[in-house]
């Protein structure tokens, strides 16, 4: 099976300036999870907007290279194109509303009625999304009168309206407070579990070691490391050096092992600590 989103050797620089993704290389199937991370300014943003076609599209500036997504190459269609097969959500949650729309309701349905949809199609379409995201009982509130996190589950809503193949989250939970953070990662890992296919920028490693199948670590514009999950993030010493904390399941793990020369197997997130604590220490 061809994968949904496949990038070979992207290469790219804004107008004017150097290069900010170098030969960049990954896949992401059907279903499947990619995480991102890195340090500020690595390109995660940029690589996100490269997969919705606003670089180079929107950016202008010199790319090399090739993305493709769901069948489309990006260089050869527009965004509006890509719209479709690719929705994205930033992480400012009132910077991404339409701004036009009185009411949640009005809010998810204003991207289908542009895409032209029939009447009925958008009423069930706009049910399903608000349902997806747990928003139900909200549909006539203005979106301006939604906490942080049930914004930016709103944001996802429009996104999952328009049924796109694949969904690009940048920081979703980055300027959101611990229950925003929380609701939001709850419609994440749902839509993960159901089989969505997403690539998700996060600083929250130890949230996305619970769901991300794959993860990709970018700094300064090069993948420093990229692969499942579990490979990726017991690079304890890779990630502390480029600024990146691992789960701190895994970093203690990892200073036991070092430290006292123990050989327990490395968790990644905290149900797989407690089952590998729980044996080591003889209580299970
Ligand atoms: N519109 C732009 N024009 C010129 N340079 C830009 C533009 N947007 C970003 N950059 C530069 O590209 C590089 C990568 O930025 P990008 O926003 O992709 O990083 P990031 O990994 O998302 O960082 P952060 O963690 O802060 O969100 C940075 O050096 C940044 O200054
Ligand atoms: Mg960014």
């Amino acid at each position: 099976m061809e994968p949904i989103i496949k990038v070979e050797r992207l290469a790219y620089s804004y107008p004017r300036r150097e290069l900010v993704l170098y030969d960049i290389n990954f896949e992401v199937n059907k279903g499947e999870v990619l995480g991102i991370i890195g340090p500020n300014g690595a390109g995660k943003s940029t690589l996100c907007k490269a997969l919705n076609g606003l670089v180079p599209h929107f950016y202008g500036g010199k790319y090399g290279g090739r993305v493709v997504v769901a069948g489309m190459e990006v260089l050869e269609h527009t965004v509006a194109e890509l719209s479709t097969k690719v929705g994205i959500v930033f992480q400012d949650p009132e910077e991404q509303m339409s701004g036009l729309a009185l009411t949640v309701w009005e809010e998810v349905a204003f991207g289908l009625m542009m895409l032209g949809f029939p009447k009925e199609e958008i009423l069930k379409r706009v049910k399903e999304a608000i349902k997806q995201v747990g928003l139900e009982g909200f549909e006539k509130r203005s979106p301006f009168e939604l906490s942080g996190g049930q914004q930016q589950r709103l944001a996802i809503a429009t996104v999952l309206a328009v049924k796109p193949d694949v969904l690009v989250l940048d920081e979703p939970t980055a300027q959101l407070d611990p229950i925003g953070k929380f609701e939001v990662f709850s419609v994440i890992k749902r839509l993960a579990h159901e089989g969505s296919t997403i690539v998700v920028v996060e600083h929250e490693i130890e949230e996305l070691a619970t769901f991300a199948d794959n993860i990709l670590l970018l700094d300064q514009g090069r993948v420093k490391a990229y692969g499942p999950a579990r490979d990726v993030l017991t690079q304890v010493e890779k990630l502390k050096s480029l600024g990146v904390d691992p789960p701190s399941v895994t970093e203690l793990t990892y200073l036991i092992n070092k430290e006292y020369g123990a050989n327990l197997e490395v968790p990644i997130t905290l149900d797989e600590a407690i089952k590998i604590y729980s044996e080591a220490v003889g209580v299970s």
